[in-house]
């Protein structure tokens, strides 16, 4: 019998772009992100349809075992002097876990663990990010190109936002040209 031969879906290690597949697209703008920056005034002074995170992902069945695969592009920028990052979540399924792989520009990955404390990861090309379960996580581009990363996570993982309507506990800033990590109470 012939052996089948399948081509897969291709990434572009560069960019992050997915080609020769089916993919999902979201775009995420500032207005959708209300409660997320520090800064409200900065906020609501900013473009709402500006484009904060493009994530493009491959169409995957969900199923116990299966795994989705996705890339985040997020843009440079700011609100106030905070940098663009995306929402930030804990997985539904809490004792899920992800990978999360550096592909262009610079920037962090925050990690907030249930119980513990909140560290950053710095995120490059090539940079790989273990994201343990019970762990929320969130992008932060600190740079001044795209930030893209590629993740991989189980299907049932689900997301959780609301968990952290009070905010992460550390927030990243430029002052003056230099990278700020602050700690906070209550985001
Ligand atoms: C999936 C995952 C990423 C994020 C993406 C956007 O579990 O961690 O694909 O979903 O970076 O961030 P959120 O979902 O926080 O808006
Ligand atoms: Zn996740």
């Amino acid at each position: 019998m012939k052996p089948v031969i399948i081509q897969p879906p291709q990434v572009d290690w560069l960019t992050g772009a997915f080609a020769q597949s089916k993919i999902l697209s979201k775009t995420t703008r500032i207005a959708d992100l209300a409660g997320v920056f520090a800064d409200t005034s900065a906020w609501q002074e900013s473009d709402p349809r500006q484009a904060v995170y493009d994530v493009e992902m491959l169409d995957s069945q969900t199923s116990e075992g299966n795994l989705f695969t996705g890339v985040t592009h997020l843009h440079p920028g700011r609100v106030g002097s905070e940098f663009f990052m995306t929402r930030g979540h804990f997985h539904s399924r809490r004792e899920q876990g992800e990978v999360y792989f550096g592909l262009r520009g610079t920037g962090f990955l925050l990690l907030q663990p249930e119980s513990g404390k909140a560290c950053l990861e710095s995120v490059s090309p090539g940079s790989v990010h273990i994201i343990p379960g019970y762990t929320a996580h969130r992008l932060i581009n600190t740079g001044t190109a795209i930030l893209s990363a590629l993740a991989v996570w189980p299907t049932i993982a689900g997301h959780d936002y609301a968990a952290l309507a009070q905010g992460f506990s550390l927030r990243v800033t430029d002052v003056e040209g230099k990278i700020q990590v602050r700690e906070v109470q209550n985001g």
